[in-house]
């Protein structure tokens, strides 16, 4: 090789064998912001009219090739040049042009890979477009050189479902040419080599065809919609991806590219990207905590869960799915056994689905221990999760006896959702070590962990707690103690103004549908009749027909488990509106003297919505939240708050922050509106930054 030189501060230059080789090197991920674009022209235009360079090879230094256009530059104007003048470049490029791939080419760095002549990877290598699932599509020549490739029906799959697939499965669809075993660049190199000896044409993908006629496009996108009709409501950009994509099949490619171009300019300012773009940032953001700086966390390889109900199990399963070994315990009975049951039922269940591997569910299954003895379980433990029912006598109980037998520097974890940790904290010799570990029923499927940080956890447990969510897979949000941490006690508004908000004329139905077509999956009196009314804090020894609850179970009514209960259910527990429920509602306004009027959906969204805006705020200004993107991605991942309107703080920003404390103080009272949210509605500022 001859001697390496800078092209610019971030990226280098140096012929191999008559293979040119520009890399590039952007922390953390390479992404193709602008000074990224300018190195790469400026190193093309070098490679072109370098007589040495007979090739070239365009790689990534760090953890991964490009992982797509720079998130940050949207909404911003754009600086040239921009991702197709450069893809341009790459494909007029007289000399075959190699993108060496590793790590993760995703969005952009996949198209630019795709505008290269030929594409080389290592085996563990992944590619895709998830620009979907940012509001966006690929708007760097993805929807039109992705059919060319792999035709009409896998460029759906790819682009719409936004899920990377691995370097086989690149190599078997013909998106890569080669998968390199051992080290990538001198392969790529190598690759190159190969090719100019073979005397191999410049492959453009631009130029190929795609598989189908006009017609046969139309015909296949009507039979994708069709099929995902349901995963696609509400999200704006998969029917502009398909638009793009039956642009490939219908107009020239120049035609194609602009067309494209135009439906992501239309993307990147919608409201939907923009909310989609503020989660992803928020993710990410929630990660960055207030703890002594160099504070690493501790070592976390044994697991204890106690208690084998719901929770504990599905908690152990995602401890399991990590790779931990994990002793579920539990001394009433036989209830670790019935546990360990469901354990082997779901991971039976995914293998059959294909989902995991039959030796990969047995390898979780062999990482399980179960038992009834509090010691044997906890002794050998870096970290014991109590999963136990919501009680604080038992739960002060518990830790007693765990802390007596816990190893010393154990982690000891509740998973309480609504009692103060530090009281629990208070009866262990430990208090440092004590920490919220708040998971999602079901455990193992929602992506929200709120990690609870008492008044005395150390910094190097808040630490442990937040990247072991990480490792969990989960979206570890950093809380603050309260009834409720931060996800059910910004929900628990919507709940309470939906129970008044039914005496005052809207029916159970009404209330849920207007939720619905909000985008919850479930109002809250689908959600009131799947847990059972029973168990949402109705004292059945002192129950006296106060609310429309207590009648309800009185009446025996108590959900989905037993005669219905806002609603009635079929045999297949179909709901249907229940004139019973509705008359025991009526009923009850009227002995209350409550005016009955009709509310439209967007009166019914404002009455359950904005107090929960309200509460965000609080737990915001509580410092309970570290910032109120916390509360959006809390939100989303653990409640189903629609990801297109960024959860409830980005939402209320976008509707404006005046109007909402307007309606809160007709709704609430003055007295009952968060200072913060009053003070910027004055200033003029907003939640979200
Ligand atoms: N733009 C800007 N910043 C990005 C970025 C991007 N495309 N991708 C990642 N980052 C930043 C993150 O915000 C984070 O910043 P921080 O350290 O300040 O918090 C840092 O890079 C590291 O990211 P992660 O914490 O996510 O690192 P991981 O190792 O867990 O994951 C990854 C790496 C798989 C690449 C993941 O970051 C990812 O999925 N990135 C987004 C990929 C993507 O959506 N690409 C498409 C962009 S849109 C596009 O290309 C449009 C085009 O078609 C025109």
């Amino acid at each position: 090789m001859n001697e390496m030189s800078r092209v610019t501060a971030i990226s280098t230059y140096a012929v191999a064998d008559g293979i040119a080789i520009l890399t590039i090197d952007s922390p953390p991920v390479n992404a193709l912001g602008h000074a990224v674009r300018v190195a790469l022209e400026a190193g093309l235009r070098r490679a072109v009219a370098d007589a040495d360079a007979h090739g070239i090879v365009i790689h990534c230094a760090g953890r991964t090739f490009f992982a797509g256009a720079d998130i940050s530059e949207f909404g911003k104007p754009l600086q040239q040049p921009d991702l197709n003048a450069v893809f341009d470049l790459i494909e007029a490029s007289t000399k075959p042009v190699v993108a060496a791939i590793h790590g993760t080419a995703l969005g952009g760095g996949m198209e630019l890979a795709l505008a290269c002549h030929y594409r080389v990877a290592t085996s563990s290598a992944k590619l895709g477009l998830p620009e979907v699932s940012l509001g966006l599509l690929p708007g760097a020549g993805g929807t039109q050189r992705v059919p060319r490739l792999v035709g009409i029906e896998k460029a759906l799959t790819l682009i719409v479902g936004g899920r990377p697939i691995g370097a086989t499965k690149a190599l078997a669809d013909g998106l890569i040419d080669r998968i390199v075993e051992g080290d990538l660049l001198p392969g790529a190199i190598l690759y190159a080599q190969q090719l100019i000896a073979r005397g191999e044409p410049l492959r453009r993908v631009r130029d190929l065809a795609v598989d189908l006629d006009a017609t046969a496009t139309r015909e296949a996108l009507e039979r994708f919609r069709a099929t995902h009709k349901r995963d696609l409501q509400g999200f704006k950009a998969p029917g502009l991806i398909l638009q793009a994509i039956e642009a490939a099949a219908t107009l020239t490619f120049d035609e194609g590219l602009a067309r494209e171009w135009a439906l992501f300019e239309e993307l990147v300012d919608s409201q939907e990207s923009i909310a989609q773009r503020h989660l992803f940032f928020a993710e990410r953001t929630a990660g960055k905590i207030p703890i002594e700086r160099g504070v690493q966390p501790l070592t976390v390889e044994r697991v204890a869960v106690i208690g084998a109900g719901t929770m504990g199990t599905g908690i152990a399963m995602v401890f399991l799915n990590a790779g931990y070994p994990v002793f579920l315990v539990d001394k009433a009975g036989d209830a670790a056994e019935r546990g360990a049951a469901r354990i082997h039922k779901t991971f039976g269940d995914l293998a059959d689905k294909g989902r995991i591997s039959p030796e990969e569910g047995m390898r979780r299954v062999g990482l399980l221990r179960i038992g009834s003895s509090l010691e044997d379980a906890v002794s050998g433990a870096d970290l014991v999760v109590e999963a136990i029912f919501e009680s604080m006598a038992l739960k002060q109980a518990i830790f007693k006896e765990i802390d007596a037998v816990a190893k010393a520097g154990a982690i000891l974890a509740s998973n309480t959702s609504f009692l103060d940790l530090d009281e629990i904290a208070a009866v262990t010799a430990r208090p440092d070590q004590v920490i919220g570990l708040h998971f999602f029923a079901p455990a193992n499927i929602m992506r929200l962990l709120e990690v609870v940080r008492g008044a005395r956890t150390s910094d190097a447990v808040i630490a442990t707690g937040m990247s072991l969510g990480r490792r969990l897979g989960k979206v570890a949000v950093l809380s603050g103690v309260c009834d409720g941490f931060i996800a059910n006690r910004v929900m628990k508004p919507r709940m309470e103004a939906a129970e008044a908000l039914v005496l005052e004329g809207p029916t159970p139905s009404e209330i849920d549908r207007a939720m619905n077509r909000y985008g919850f999956a479930m109002g809250p009196f689908q959600m009131f009749d799947l847990v059972g009314l029973d168990v949402i804090g109705w004292d059945r020894d002192n129950s006296a027909g106060r609310t429309v609850q207590e009648v309800l179970c009185e009446m025996g009514r108590w959900g989905q488990k037993k005669n219905g209960g806002y609603y009635d259910y079929d045999e297949q527990r179909r709901a249907a509106p229940s004139p019973v429920a509705e008359q025991v509602i009526r009923e009850f306004a009227a002995r209350a003297n409550v005016p009955q009027q009709a509310f439209d959906d967007a009166q019914i969204v404002e009455r359950l919505l904005y107090p929960v805006v309200n509460e965000g705020a609080k737990v915001v200004e509580e410092g309970i939240a570290l910032r109120a993107s916390d509360v959006d991605i809390a939100l989303a991942t653990g409640y189903g708050w629609p990801v297109w309107t960024g959860g409830p703080m980005c939402w209320a920003d976008r509707i404006g922050l005046p109007r909402i404390v307007d309606s809160l103080d007709a709704m609430i009272g003055p007295d009952s509106v968060s200072p913060l949210l009053r003070r910027l509605a004055a200033e003029g500022g907003r939640l979200t930054s």
